[in-house]
């Protein structure tokens, strides 16, 4: 569906008004722009970002803010693609099959830099507290907020094991045991602070204070990455996938 000429990509965490149809994409001048247009359609078609085509009342050739949940949903896709890279390595592993193993190093690494100390530390001082001061669910953030801290040491020691030129059997099996403990907490850990603490998160403050909460999220991303520091983290997490054999989303799809 083109609202008109237009269509509204939705590509990482802001939308982007694109003032021409696709076949004219061809035509367009600026090269960088073109681009990065087309990787944004890329990613789109290969399931990496989604398509939001929205009303054509919204303001025109201005960046529109997501909302703080919106954001930190999406980074919990980027963790979820960690911990699916985490999965098959696990599997590789209990198996003894021989695979890359300085994916789980790679993993790891996103992990600690993008989720652990940022992604993490956002809802630390920013959701967390607000649900403190105002007395609710209190007991959900106590959770969230040890399972942080539990997760921390997981992929110390992640890291530590992975790091090693070699590694013992013995080794192996603590990888793949903490690789295993890492995801037990964090797929339930996720689904609820999607579905418990973000949706209450709304409630909990004001329109003006939600809004540029927004703003101040995503200065604090680009603070720490750069501009494109989201979309550098999912193409790092795809190329751990081809390495791995996972990142063809079609592999997936039962043949009934
Ligand atoms: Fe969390
Ligand atoms: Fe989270």
């Amino acid at each position: 569906m083109l609202c008109g000429n237009e269509i509204e990509l939705f590509h990482h965490h802001k939308i982007i008004t694109v003032k021409e149809d696709i076949s004219q994409l061809q035509s367009y001048e600026n090269k960088q722009r073109r681009a990065f247009v087309k990787q944004g359609l890329m990613l789109t078609l290969s399931g990496i970002a989604g398509v939001n085509l929205i009303s054509c009342k919204d303001g025109k050739g201005k960046e529109k803010e997501v909302s703080p949940p919106e954001d930190l949903m999406q980074e919990h896709g980027l963790l979820k693609r960690v911990l699916l890279i985490y999965d098959a390595c696990r599997m590789h592993l209990v198996n003894k099959e021989s695979f890359p193993m300085d994916a789980i190093l790679k993993g790891a690494d996103i992990i600690k830099t993008f989720v652990e100390d940022y992604h993490e530390k956002q809802e630390e001082d920013y959701l967390f507290p607000r649900f403190k001061k105002a007395n609710q669910l209190t007991d959900l953030v106590d959770v969230l907020y040890r399972q942080h801290q539990a997760g921390r040491k997981v992929t110390a020691e992640i890291i530590q094991l992975s790091r090693k030129v070699s590694t013992t059997d013995a080794e192996k099996q603590r990888l793949a045991e903490l690789l295993l403990a890492f995801n037990t907490m964090y797929n339930p850990h996720e689904a609820r602070e999607d579905t418990v603490l973000f949706p209450a998160f709304r409630k909990l403050v004001s329109k003006h204070e939600y809004d540029s909460l927004g703003e101040e999220f995503e200065k604090n991303e680009h603070k720490r990455f750069g501009e494109d520091g989201f979309e550098n983290m999912i193409n790092k997490v795809a190329t751990i996938e081809k390495q791995l054999g996972i990142y063809d989303l079609s592999q997936f799809t039962p043949q009934v």
